[in-house]
């Protein structure tokens, strides 16, 4: 038996015959000798039921079908027809420190499987797998699933689907028998992806009860299952969605299956996010490790493709007052890009758009301080472009159809060397000649015919982006990376290792963006997270919104603005200062702390925050979305702090709602002392807000 355990889970694994099964995932357990492992291993052992098998099994890594699984089995595939029946023996399990390292081997089949199960600190399950191909002639992979069990008490799945302008959307629904499957085949992660899927109890929330979650670290295909069988087995599985054909191996090659990421928590929904903070912010190369996130302004909103230097320098005068360190200058600088039915793929500096080429441009925003980012598009070309009627040949298509068009664009095939090449080298041409700190790199369009040569590609396509971003950070040291995709389409566990930066959505409406963002934030953490005060007018819901509003729900990621913000007035203009001023004091916290999100609020509204790690400072947030019901006493309450410590509570005026629906304020406002115990459980009355404003909160200990 290998017990892995770390601070609140355990997993434990044990020998079903000659096989390996997870005895058991979840809550912490204490140390387990030999003989209660025994007791353990007998406790879980199935009833053979009448009408079944002679065999129970339990739950096998493998779950293959030979050895009495009546679900998925993990691995799926065939020589041609023959073989596709398998039973691994496991021909070793070796435990070292929290990870374990587990080898199959199918002799009949020809097959070797190894995985490696690593539990981190913060009880982050990275699970790797490979598969081999051990015997003569080709064998077919149709998909490798990760598979993790699931405790009875779990009776829901919370999984997510979207699309542009509102990605990220939960739906929670009851695991009843059979297979509950999220699976995306865009090429990419995709607005519709689910991001983790997560198994939890009907009473589970934000601050309190179980929660299991499994989501593959991978901007390809993927496959996400929830399966509950007759038998009593419920499990969560995860894998890469091959497409027929795609995965053929060849005696001696391996496939390397891309990481997933699980994780337990006893304590609710915010235990799981600040399990993957924990992880991900733990890396040597982790963003906040090199520098505090720049408060960036992106041009797209204002400019579009109207790009006008003037205009621009005028744009970047105001950016100085107000405080901006990173000004980004997005689609149509290049090739003949004036709009977006011509010039992807032609990454060469505009004549007509800038006659001065972009130096200028890129010195003025340097001389006041600021960082300049530029905008690309590489893995895409429209047809009306010197690329394309060079190369017709580099599209990904079936040979003798040309796919349909998404953005009036093609997908380039990043796995032929030519391609590839030509790609990087315009991009690196581009960054070695002009002082860029940041590329914002855009995806627009998902992949309906991923062929290149007759054959399906997504996976090699995906290896080469990330190829492609690595070796540009290598040749560009200190680059940043933005990933969007029509916003929010590429955001996964698997390009944060090649990326800093998160376009969390194009809808830079406060009110629906709430929602994306809360959700988004749920595995990837707010230094990831583009953020932007959007205009008054917003350019995709047009509703109108306050400027304090609209800065509220920037703060709580890695923060910017998009607008073209000589439309601001004195009073947008004063507000826009403090909300730059108050990040920028506050980044720190706002990207390093613990998350809470509380399951008290009444209505159409929410409660979130943060925590430092030493509990002596949180900034939380209170947004009212819609109209309260009445105006009775609403008080919210502050989760996390520390009982014993007294902290002075303050509201941030200058960026809270500034009228309310009342005749005299709140006993308390805007300040006040409490300990955190009495925060947590008296809490704070709160003004009568009107819908769509909000309150900013700073506390701290004295
Ligand atoms: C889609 C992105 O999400 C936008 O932010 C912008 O970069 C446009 N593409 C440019 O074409």
């Amino acid at each position: 038996m290998i017990h892995l355990s770390q601070a609140r889970s355990s997993i434990i694994f044990a020998h079903d015959g000659d096989s390996l099964e997870i005895l058991y995932w979840g809550k912490k357990l204490g140390v387990i000798d030999e003989k209660s492992a025994e007791s353990i291993r007998a406790a879980r052992t199935k009833p053979a039921f009448h009408g079944g098998l002679d065999v129970a099994p339990g739950n096998l890594i493998l779950r293959e079908h030979a050895r009495g699984w009546i679900g998925h089995p993990a691995l799926r595939g065939h020589r041609g027809g023959v073989n596709a029946a398998h039973a691994f023996t496991v021909k070793s399990a070796v435990q070292k420190d929290q990870s374990m390292v587990a080898v199959f081997v199918d002799a009949i089949a020809g097959l070797e499987i190894e995985i490696t199960y690593t539990l981190t600190p913060s009880d982050i399950l990275l699970m790797d797998a490979k598969v081999t191909n051990t015997a003569e002639g080709d064998y077919f992979l149709e998909h490798f699933l990760y598979w993790l069990p699931l405790a009875e008490q779990t009776d829901e799945v919370l999984d997510f689907y979207g699309h542009w302008t509102k990605e990220r959307q939960p739906q929670r629904r009851s695991i009843d028998y059979g297979l509950i499957t999220r699976e995306g085949f865009e090429g990419r992660s995709g607005h519709d992806y689910t991001i983790t899927q997560v198994a939890l109890n009907h009473a589970t929330g934000f601050r309190h009860g179980e929660a299991w979650s499994l989501a593959m670290a991978w901007s390809g295909n993927n496959i996400h299952h929830v399966e509950r069988l007759i038998d009593g087995h419920k499990s969560i599985g995860a894998g890469e969605y091959l497409l027929p054909g795609e995965v053929i191996l060849k005696k001696g090659e391996t496939y390397v299956a891309p990481r997933a990421v699980a994780t337990f928590s006893d304590r609710g929904l915010d235990g799981l996010t600040n399990n993957h903070y924990t992880w991900i912010r733990s890396r040597n190369n982790h963003i906040t490790k090199v520098r505090p996130r720049p408060l960036t302004l992106n041009m797209w909103e204002a400019v579009y493709f109207n790009h006008n230097e003037e205009g621009i320098r005028k744009m970047v005068d105001k950016a100085a007052e107000i405080g901006v360190e990173r000004v980004v200058l997005d689609d149509g600088w290049f090739g003949s890009r004036r709009h977006d039915r011509a010039g992807l793929g032609d990454w060469v500096v505009s004549k007509d758009a800038w006659p001065n080429g972009l130096d200028p441009i890129i010195k003025y925003i340097n001389d006041k301080g600021i960082e300049f980012g530029l905008w690309f598009e590489g893995e895409m070309v429209n047809r009306d472009s010197d690329l394309y009627r060079a190369h017709p040949d580099w599209i990904l298509q079936e040979p003798g159809r040309l796919p349909v068009e998404g953005r009036w664009q093609q997908v380039l095939d990043l796995t032929k060397e030519g391609a590839y090449n030509h790609v990087l080298n315009q991009v690196d041409a581009v960054l070695s000649a002009h002082n860029i700190a940041y590329i914002k790199w855009d995806h627009n369009r998902h992949l309906t015919d991923p062929i290149s040569d007759g054959r399906p590609v997504v996976r090699k396509q995906t290896e080469a982006i990330y190829r492609m971003f690595d070796e540009l950070k290598k040749r560009h040291p200190g680059l940043e990376i933005e990933s969007c995709s029509s916003g929010g389409g590429r955001i996964d566990l698997g390009m944060i290792e090649h990326a800093d930066r998160f376009w969390t959505s194009d809808q830079n409406d406060p009110l629906e963006r709430q929602q994306i963002q809360r959700w988004t934030g749920l595995v990837i953490p707010p230094e990831f997270l583009g953020t932007h005060v959007g205009p008054t007018v917003g350019h995709q819901m047009h509703r109108t919104h306050s400027v304090s509003f609209r800065a509220l729900n920037a703060l709580f990621g890695h923060a910017g603005i998009e607008w073209d913000i000589n439309e601001a007035d004195s009073h947008e203009t004063e507000i826009l200062k403090a909300y730059v001023a108050f990040y920028k004091k506050h980044r720190d916290l706002l990207h390093s702390g613990t998350v809470v999100r509380s399951d008290e609020i009444v209505g159409d509204a929410q409660l979130y925050g943060t925590v430092s790690l030493d509990k002596k400072e949180a900034i939380f947030t209170y947004m009212q979305l819609t109209s309260l019901d009445n105006f009775g006493p609403l008080v919210t309450t502050f989760d996390g702090l520390d009982k014993e410590t007294l902290y002075q509570v303050t509201v941030v005026e200058n960026l809270s709602a500034d009228e309310f629906t009342q005749k005299r304020a709140p006993g308390w406002w805007p300040a006040l002392t409490l300990t955190g115990d009495q925060l947590a459980h008296i809490g704070l009355q709160l003004p009568v807000l009107k819908p769509e404003t909000g309150l900013l909160f700073h506390i701290k200990a004295i």
